[in-house]
């Protein structure tokens, strides 16, 4: 059995939150569909996910299933590329084409920081994708040309996680 949580449906489609070590049958043919149409920063998401699962506080996989088969994904983990500590990164988004135009892109960005927004101070991401693009900035994510290997940022108002962060806040 399969470590799976459910999250409901959205825009037709099963939402999960896929918890299992081992990927589902059928994230590859979605990633290959992914990279045959250029989008090619998708392909290492497999090696990547093996080495170390988004399973950490404030990380997750989220898929939108058809019939149990992944019609698109979402990544929020930690930012490998930032220097600055809890800073986190929504990376790995993809829509397949029998999905697009339903709000997909939404669904994952509100799930993304319902579940994980707290955790972190910082969320980062690339796009070249103006409508994304669009769609972040309405989430309050800024462009920003300093961030490293990052096009948009958002900071998070903090919820304070301990008793010590309590202390030394208030
Ligand atoms: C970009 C991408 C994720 C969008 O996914 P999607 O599920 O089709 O997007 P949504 O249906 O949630 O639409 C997002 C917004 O863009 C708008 N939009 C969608 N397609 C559009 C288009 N072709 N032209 C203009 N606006 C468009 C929607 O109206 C929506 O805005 P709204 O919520 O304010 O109404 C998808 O096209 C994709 O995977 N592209 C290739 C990979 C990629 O670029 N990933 C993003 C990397 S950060």
């Amino acid at each position: 059995m399969r470590d799976v949580e459910a999250l409901g449906t959205a825009a037709g489609f099963d939402l999960v939150r896929w918890r299992d070590p081992e990927l589902p049958e059928g994230l590859q043919v979605l990633i290959a569909e992914a990279v045959a149409s250029g989008v090619g920063w998708i392909a290492d998401f497999p090696q990547v996910w093996h080495a170390r699962p988004f399973l950490q506080a404030g990380e997750a996989l989220f898929l939108a299933r058809a019939s149990g088969r992944p019609v698109a994904m979402a990544v929020i983990s930690a930012d490998p590329y930032a220097v600055a500590p809890l800073t986190g990164r929504l990376r790995y988004i993809y829509v397949g084409a029998e999905a697009r135009s339903r709000g997909l892109l939404r669904v994952f960005v509100d799930a993304a920081l319902d579940r994980a927004g707290s955790h972190w101070h910082r969320l980062r991401l690339h796009t070249d994708n103006p409508v994304a693009a669009r769609l972040y900035e309405s989430y309050g994510f800024r462009p920003s040309a300093y961030e490293d290997r990052s096009t948009h940022f958002l900071d998070l108002p903090r919820i304070f996680a301990t008793e010590q962060e309590r202390s030394i806040n208030c």
